[in-house]
């Protein structure tokens, strides 16, 4: 059974120390309530996208209390820095060039070189943020395919006992997730509306704000969702080596050939990435995009990529990897 208990300061002191351990808890925002984790925690990230049941590692939003501590992981250009004086904290996200000394995991933003990161309003997310001094990730507290919760018991029906705490301080006042904005491209454009309208942002940036979805001009905000892929072709399910190839393994290595002779564990270091030698999905999902973008060299002839099992966060595993290896 879940803890589900009342955000008092003592329970959120708690719920920072229980964060900071890897794990996971359901807190509420002004929007819904967000099942939060360690964003520099790739292992704790990997288990929100386990507890949700996510068929695909979509990026996630990284959650902090100020502007100033956004600024620490992505370039607040210029719009970012009127968004942010106007409308944080509060239900607007904001998608922007990640900073390369940023230590949120790669996982969190699925490989991509953008992150999303937004200053809730509520006050029990406020001081989970400052308590904890960890910057959460933080995607609606459902499983996925299911309605965003806007009360605890709704996160309890949802994700039972899939989470360490639920934080309860009674229904989200917006109800409807945060707006997405994306800020890393020539125009912003909405990716997700909510709360805060075109409207009002196209009046803030003195631009027209092109709104995604329904507006004809982009059909579904999925689709404008940049995947990871690297510049390597990509091998899948491999059981041996071609030579010349580089490999990221999963599980042991040893029984590994390498095509015309020799023996994969005999690679240069470089040339070799394990996602996971036990075979651990948490571990895997946690590698994935960081162990891709260091096999990704012009000398490595493919990456090839050994089998993930197809049970639990591996299917999100192979779907990442799927895209990944039919980009162009
Ligand atoms: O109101 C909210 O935003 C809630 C509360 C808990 O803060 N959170 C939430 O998170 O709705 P989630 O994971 O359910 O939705 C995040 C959305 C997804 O549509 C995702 O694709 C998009 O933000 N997103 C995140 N990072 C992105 C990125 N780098 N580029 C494009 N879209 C991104
Ligand atoms: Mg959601």
């Amino acid at each position: 059974m879940t803890r589900l208990v009342a955000a008092t300061p003592e329970h959120i002191a708690e719920a920072a120390a229980i964060l900071k351990r890897g794990g996971l808890v359901a807190f509420p925002t002004e929007t819904v309530y967000g099942l939060g984790a360690n964003a520099l925690d790739g292992q704790a990230v990997a288990r929100v996208y386990e507890a949700k049941g996510r068929p695909a590692f979509n990026p996630l939003i990284v959650h902090v209390p100020s502007a100033r501590d956004a600024a620490l992981h992505v370039h607040m250009n210029e719009d970012a820095q009127i968004l942010a004086d106007k409308f944080w904290p509060g239900p607007l996200t904001l998608i922007l060039p990640r900073r390369k000394k940023s230590s949120v995991s790669d996982l969190a933003a699925a490989g991509l070189d953008t992150l999303a990161v937004r200053v809730p309003l509520h006050p029990v997310a406020q001081a989970l943020l400052k308590e904890s001094g960890i910057p959460l990730v933080a995607p609606s507290a459902n499983a996925s395919g299911k309605l965003s919760p806007t009360t605890p018991a709704h996160v309890a029906d949802s994700l039972d006992d899939r989470v360490d705490m639920i934080l309860a301080a009674g229904a989200c006042p917006v109800g409807l997730e945060s707006t997405v904005l994306d800020l890393s491209v020539g125009r912003p454009v909405i990716l997700r509306p909510g709360a805060v309208t075109t409207e009002e942002l196209s009046e803030a940036l003195n631009v027209d704000v092109l709104a995604g979805e329904g507006s004809g001009i982009i059909k579904s905000p999925g689709q404008l969702l940049k995947h990871y892929a690297p510049e390597t072709r990509l091998r899948l399910n491999a059981i041996d080596l071609e030579p010349g190839e580089a490999l990221l393994a999963f599980g042991p290595i040893r029984f590994m050939g390498i095509r015309g002779g020799g023996a994969a564990s005999s690679l240069p270091g470089r040339m070799i990435r394990n996602l996971s030698e036990s075979g651990d999905l948490h571990e895997a999902a946690a590698n994935l995009f960081a162990m891709l973008k260091h096999l990704d060299r012009p000398e490595h002839k493919a990456i090839a990529v050994m089998s993930i099992p197809e049970t639990g966060l591996g299917v999100a595993i192979n779907d990442r990897l799927r895209r990944a290896a039919h980009s162009p």
